[in-house]
């Protein structure tokens, strides 16, 4: 696992790297005096900061006389750059950041034996080992996703916690159309599609004792800046991106943000109400309702249309043979 660190032991306290660029403004040159006495540090010491900076891959033009001027920010998920104007109050607040992880949830899981607040988040520029469910393989190459998973305790029955994936999806789209004004589709339970085309897909896993779930794990994996280039020749039907929906590359932690501040409001609405918003946003905007589909089950495959999504969040299927079921976990074959 190739843990990204912050600054090195012995090159500043951690927390001088968000300092510091809260100082540092495009277009607008910060001396390196004015910076020492800001921050309390020597001049040395702020140039020493200039340098991580630059390591982390900020470009930072260095005046002799001006100062300090910001001319562009890496495309990362830096804890600081997620954090910045970050409006939740638990969701995101802690974040385990990762260069490179085989996988977020199983990261995630490592975790839970240390008692991780509710809403620490996972985060990796790239998984080696990026798990989907089904047992399928999750592509996440660097950079240009969301891979995420989210540490929760939602005191909530095992049976309802499907209630909550399905609230993870609907919030996604919800929060796409908020930052880029498309609205990606639900398809039962959690996967979201535009123009046919998978931009995302949850896994959801639950840890704790019989009886007792304590934590939900919501590993989220979002397509953002891919071209279709990027993606393996045997995904290139099947899988899309935000950006190629777009057309321009897409700011992560914006939109992160964004989803964690929806997420956040409508998870405690969730767990304090009902998830009456939850369903009709995902009975309105459903890529699955009137569809012929085959789902799977457990062990069990049910073909038939896909006629009603129940107010228990269950999938409502009228089968060949002209009986109905009604399916709480499964995952509607592509
Ligand atoms: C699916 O549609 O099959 C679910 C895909 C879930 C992928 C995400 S990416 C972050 C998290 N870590 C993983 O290993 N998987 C989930």
């Amino acid at each position: 696992m190739k843990k990204f660190v912050l600054p090195a032991k012995g090159s500043g306290e951690p927390g001088l790297v968000p300092r510091l660029l809260r100082f540092l403004r495009p277009g607008e040159y910060v001396s390196g005096q004015d910076l020492a006495a800001r921050l309390g540090l020597t001049r040395a010491a702020v140039w020493k900061q200039i340098q991580t900076l630059r390591g982390l891959g900020y470009e930072i033009e260095a005046h002799p006389r001006r100062g300090y001027l910001l001319l562009s920010r890496p495309d990362r998920l830096y804890p600081w750059e997620v954090q910045a104007g970050l409006a939740t109050r638990y969701l995101g607040r802690k974040i385990e950041y990762y260069e490179e992880l085989p996988s977020t949830n199983e990261r995630a899981k490592e975790l839970l034996a240390a008692g991780p607040e509710e809403g620490t988040l996972v985060l990796a520029e790239k998984q080696t080992r990026g798990r989907g469910r089904l047992g399928r393989n999750w592509f996440s190459p660097p950079e240009s996703g969301i891979w995420m998973t989210l540490i929760l305790t939602p005191g909530m029955p095992l049976l309802e916690m499907h209630k909550l994936t399905l609230t993870a999806a609907a919030v996604l789209s919800r929060a796409i159309f908020a930052e880029l004004g498309f609205r990606p589709l639900v398809k039962w339970p959690n996967d979201l599609y535009v123009d046919g085309k998978k931009i995302s897909g949850i896994l959801t896993e639950l840890a704790g004792e019989i009886g007792r779930t304590e934590y939900l794990l919501l590993g989220i994996g979002i397509n953002v800046n891919q071209t279709p280039a990027d993606f393996p020749e045997e995904l290139r039907e099947k899988a899309g991106s935000l950006r190629m929906k777009l057309g321009v590359k897409i700011d992560r932690p914006a939109l992160l943000r964004s989803y964690l501040r929806l997420f956040e409001e409508e998870y405690n609405r969730v767990r304090a109400e009902g998830f009456g918003e939850v369903l009709a946003y995902c009975r309105r905007y459903s890529a699955t309702l009137g569809r012929q589909v085959e789902v799977a089950t457990g062990n069990q495959r049910y073909r038939g249309k896909a006629v009603a999504i129940r107010d228990d969040g269950s999938l409502s299927l009228r089968l060949e043979d002209g009986g109905t079921i009604d399916i709480y976990a499964g995952d509607v074959l592509p």
